[in-house]
């Protein structure tokens, strides 16, 4: 069934149960690369709260999570924005980090994290997102776990919202052409 969130109408687009099949695949190749090393997730916030949960519950090994937000401020005319990592607590010193993410469309809020997180001391970062937009993507950080690659649609659900809108939903829908 359609639905709407504000202004714009959106349509079925991922099951519960393909989400979930895309989930299995990247905890099974996370497992088989990290069982023996108690990687760190960090979720980046808002959007990956609920496959972090979903994600951390298929991972059967140990392990740790944290949670980040990406803050970008304008400091002044001349020096422009910055970006700040918040909710940054642990000490990553020699750690594994797997970063979670719900959607990698163009790259640009991974690269402003991976540019941050390049400034702690750890062993090595891997990035897991549950949706790549490839048509879109224009980075060269290789997205190591991928859950589904979709094309360009925009898309609002499990997490992911329009205008604030929809991050609820247990499917995944998309804005309907009108
Ligand atoms: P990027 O910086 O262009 O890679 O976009 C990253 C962020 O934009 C994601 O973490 C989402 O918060 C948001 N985003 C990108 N595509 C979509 C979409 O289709 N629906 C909802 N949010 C999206
Ligand atoms: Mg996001």
């Amino acid at each position: 069934m359609d639905i709407k969130l504000h202004d714009k109408n959106f349509e079925p687009f991922l099951s519960k149960e393909i989400i979930s099949k895309a989930i299995d695949t990247i905890s099974n190749a996370i497992s088989k690369d990290y069982q023996n090393n108690t990687p760190l997730f960090l979720g980046v916030l808002n959007g990956s709260f609920m496959f972090c949960a979903d994600l951390l519950k298929a991972y059967n090994h140990s392990c740790e999570i944290s949670f980040i937000k990406l803050a970008s401020y304008q400091q002044t005319e001349s020096t422009g924005t910055v970006n700040e990592l918040i909710g940054l607590n642990e000490d990553l010193t020699n750690r594994t980090v797997i970063i979670i993410e719900d959607i990698v469309d163009t790259g640009n809020t991974l690269e402003k994290i991976i540019a941050l997180l390049d400034k702690q001391p750890i062993k090595e970062y891997k990035v897991a997102s549950l949706f790549l937009k490839p048509s879109v993507y224009n980075k060269t950080i290789p997205i190591d776990y991928v859950g589904l690659e979709i094309p360009n649609h925009f898309i609002v659900g499990y997490g992911l919202d329009y205008d604030g809108l929809g991050r609820n939903l247990p499917e995944v829908y998309k804005l309907k052409s009108s």
